[in-house]
């Protein structure tokens, strides 16, 4: 891996494809002793969660099932000033266990939103997949049940996380260069 530079950007080599795909195996292990016998629904947020959706599931070796959801935020009338929906989503979850597959958990927000929007569809249990949290940026106290890497609060791309639409491909996680700004 070497720097790559994404628009105005510079990221340098942070975590390598083989350390991340163990951590994977970590949590995927988790996962599989955690739901054996109970077939889960994975629910994968796109558009960063596609890669760690796609190695999680190769390694699960329970009955499970899989979709994904876009969420779309924009800016509305409540207090909070951004609203969160989910689009392309008709499962039904009633009754269902729930694993919410995000590429990335930071200050939280945008999980925790999702996880309140699957509650009012009553399932029977949800919880929360991570390919990377940011503890020191998370400002919520749900808890985060799996997760494969923690980093500290820096911005990275690679293996599905973007810089503005870039970056998604790179293997392995890169992080912002201090003189790339
Ligand atoms: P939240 O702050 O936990 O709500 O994160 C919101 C979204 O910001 C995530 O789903 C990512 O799309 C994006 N995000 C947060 N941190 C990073 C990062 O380091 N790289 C790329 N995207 C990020």
């Amino acid at each position: 891996m070497s720097v790559v530079r994404l628009h105005e950007l510079e990221f340098e080599p942070y975590l390598s494809e083989g350390e991340v795909l163990a951590a994977v195996d970590r949590v995927a292990a988790e996962i599989n002793t955690h739901y054996a016998g109970e077939r889960p629904l994975f629910i994968g947020v796109l558009n960063g969660a596609f890669v760690f959706a796609a190695e999680l599931f190769k390694r699960l070796t329970i009955e499970c099932e899989i979709t994904f959801v876009k969420v779309a935020s924009y800016h509305g009338t409540s207090s909070s000033g951004t609203v969160t929906d989910l689009i392309g989503f008709n499962e039904r979850i009633e009754g269902r266990h729930v694993v919410v597959v995000e590429d990335i958990v930071d200050t939280g927000n945008t999980i925790v939103h999702i996880l309140e929007l699957l509650r009012d569809r009553h399932p029977a249990s949800v919880r929360v997949a991570t390919l990377l949290f940011k503890p020191d940026a998370y400002k919520h106290q749900v808890p985060i049940d799996h997760v494969a890497l923690s980093i500290p609060n820096v911005f990275v791309v690679g293996m599905g996380l973007d810089h503005d639409g870039l970056g998604r491909n790179l293997r392995g996680i890169h992080r912002i260069t201090s003189h790339g700004k």
